[in-house]
C-alpha cells in the first residue's frame, strides 16, 4: 500500500507541475504563490483516492491522473484560505511558512482563487472519458467544493468557534469541510471508471467513513501531534476555540471513534475483492498516522 501510494504521489507531483506549466499565468508573483503551496508536498490523498476508486472497479486509476490533479488544486486552495488571518490564522503548512506569510493576504487569496478555477480547466483536460461521465464528475466536484460541501462546512466551522456544539453538529461540520472532497474523490474515480450503482454506493459509504475518521484524526493530531511531523502548528484548534472530537469527548474516546469509523469504512468495501485492498489498508493506516 505504502509503495503504491509513494509511487503515485511522485507521479501526481509531476503531473501537477506539468499542469501549472501549461497555464499562462499573467503575473509572476501569482504563479510563484500558486506553485509555492501546490508543490510544497502534502499527502496527495484526494488524487490517490480518485485513482484507487477507479482501480477498485477494475480500471487503471492512472488513466485519470489529470482529473485527480484537479482535486489536489481545490484542496490546496482550501488550505491557503483556511490558514489566512481571517480564518485559522496559522503560520505553517506542509512544513513551510503559510502562503500569506510569504506573499501577503491579497496574493494568497488570489492564488487560492486561481487554483480553484484552474482545477476546472484541468478536469476538462482529462482525456478518454465519455462526455456524460465527464459532466457528471464536474457536477460532483463543483458541488462538493462549494456551498453544499467544503465551503459550507468551513462556514459552519467558523460559526461554531467560541461555542460548545453538539457531537451531531460537529459531525456535520466535519462531513462538509473535509468529508465532501473525499466523497467527490472516490465517487469521481468510480464514475470515470464506469462503476455500477452498487459499486458507487459502496465507495460512497467508504468515503463518508473515511472522511470522518480522517478529520477526527486531524483533530487528535492538533492536540498530540508533533509540529514537525504534521508540518503545521499544534494547538491551532484550541487557539481558535474550536469544538473538536477531542474537546467534546476525550482523547481516548476520539481515538476509539476514529478506529471504529475506519473499521466501518473497511466494512463498506465488502462487495469488492483484492482490487480494494489499497483502500482498506489506507484508512486503517491513516487513523494511526503521525503526519
Ligand atoms: C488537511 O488535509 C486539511 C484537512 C482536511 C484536515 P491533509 O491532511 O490531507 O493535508 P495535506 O494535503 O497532506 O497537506
Ligand atoms: C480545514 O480543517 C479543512 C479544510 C477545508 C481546509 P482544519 O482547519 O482542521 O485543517 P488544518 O488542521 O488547518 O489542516
Ligand atoms: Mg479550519
Ligand atoms: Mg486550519
Ligand atoms: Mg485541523
Amino acid at each position: 500500500m505504502k509503495d503504491l501510494w509513494r509511487d503515485r504521489r511522485v507521479l501526481v507531483d509531476r503531473a501537477l507541475e506539468a499542469e501549472l506549466d501549461h497555464t499562462d499565468v499573467l503575473d509572476r508573483k501569482l504563479r510563484a504563490s500558486m506553485a509555492y503551496s501546490l508543490m510544497a508536498g502534502g499527502k496527495r490523498l484526494r488524487p490517490i483516492l480518485l485513482m484507487a476508486a477507479a482501480d477498485a472497479v477494475g480500471a487503471d486509476g492512472m488513466k485519470f491522473i489529470t482529473a485527480a490533479c484537479a482535486l489536489e488544486m481545490i484542496h490546496t486552495y482550501s488550505l491557503i484560505h483556511d490558514d489566512l488571518p481571517a480564518m485559522d490564522n496559522d503560520d505553517y503548512r506542509r512544513g513551510k511558512l503559510t502562503n500569506h506569510k510569504i506573499y501577503g493576504d491579497g496574493i494568497a487569496i488570489l492564488a487560492g482563487d486561481a487554483l480553484l478555477t484552474l482545477a476546472f480547466t484541468v478536469i476538462l483536460r482529462q482525456r478518454g472519458v465519455p462526455v456524460d461521465r465527464h459532466l457528471r464528475v464536474v457536477d460532483e466536484i463543483s458541488r462538493a467544493a462549494g456551498a453544499e460541501g467544503m465551503v459550507g462546512g468551513q462556514v459552519l466551522d467558523l460559526e461554531a468557534e467560541n461555542r460548545r456544539i453538539s457531537l451531531e453538529e460537529l459531525r456535520r461540520i466535519h462531513m462538509g469541510k473535509t468529508g465532501a472532497l473525499f466523497r467527490a474523490a472516490l465517487r469521481s474515480g468510480a464514475v470515470l471508471a464506469g462503476a455500477s450503482e452498487e459499486q458507487l454506493a459502496a465507495l460512497t459509504a467508504y468515503a463518508d467513513h473515511f472522511g470522518l475518521a480522517f478529520q477526527i484524526t486531524d483533530d487528535i493530531l492538533d492536540v498530540v501531534g508533533n509540529a514537525e511531523d504534521i508540518g503545521k502548528p499544534v494547538g491551532s484548534d484550541e487557539k481558535n476555540r474550536k469544538s473538536t472530537y477531542v474537546t467534546l469527548t476525550s482523547l481516548r474516546e476520539a481515538r476509539e471513534l476514529a478506529q471504529r469509523t475506519a473499521d466501518d469504512a473497511v466494512a463498506a468495501l465488502d462487495i469488492f475483492g483484492e482490487e480494494a485492498a489499497f483502500l482498506r489498508e489506507l484508512v486503517t493506516y491513516l487513523v494511526h498516522r503521525k503526519q
